[in-house]
């Protein structure tokens, strides 16, 4: 019994933490399915900051309204494609400040009670299926050296 129960322990130790390690976060931006979800969740969500065509907010490089930064574009010509797939995936879920682990005012919600593992999945594979190939391609190759070290 002892022996059950340990071993059980251990499993679910394992499986709580390896759930959000790095080798376990992947987006999905080849999944029709996902994809499609994950659309529906950029619209509801993010579009209204991040905009409709992924296009950020106006003068999001240098204004600051407030103090703060304005929202950058998803699309290739903001950063987002810099970061791995788990980087994305804790910044969207734990929010900017807690991700950075330091004081970084500004206006990104923070997603863990708004959205599922699943969910946030999703809008990131949209905003990946989005890419030009070739950024694609890079993105992938990004997230190939994170995993491996
Ligand atoms: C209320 C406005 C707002 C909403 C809604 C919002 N964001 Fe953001 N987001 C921001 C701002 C502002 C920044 C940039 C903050 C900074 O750098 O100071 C940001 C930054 C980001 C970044 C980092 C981009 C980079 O290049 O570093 C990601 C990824 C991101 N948002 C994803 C999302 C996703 C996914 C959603 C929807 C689920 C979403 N955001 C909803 C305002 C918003």
């Amino acid at each position: 019994m002892l022996i059950i129960l340990v071993s059980f322990s251990i499993v679910f130790y394992y499986f709580i933490n390896s759930e959000e390690s790095k080798n376990e976060i992947s987006l999905f931006s080849e999944n029709k399915t996902i994809v499609a979800s994950g659309k529906l969740i950029y619209d509801d969500q993010c579009a209204s900051c991040h905009g409709i065509n992924l296009q950020g907010q106006e003068g999001w490089q240098d204004k600051l309204v407030d103090g703060l930064r304005l929202a950058p574009p998803h699309n290739e010509e903001g950063h987002t494609w810099h970061h791995t797939d788990y980087h994305l995936f804790m910044l969207t879920k734990y929010g900017i400040e807690e991700f950075l682990k330091m004081d970084y005012p500004n206006n990104m919600p923070a997603y863990n009670n708004i959205l599922t593992n699943d969910q946030i999945i999703a809008v990131l594979s949209y905003i990946k299926s989005q890419w030009p190939n070739h950024i694609r391609i890079k993105h992938d190759q990004l997230n190939k050296l994170f995993k491996e070290n």
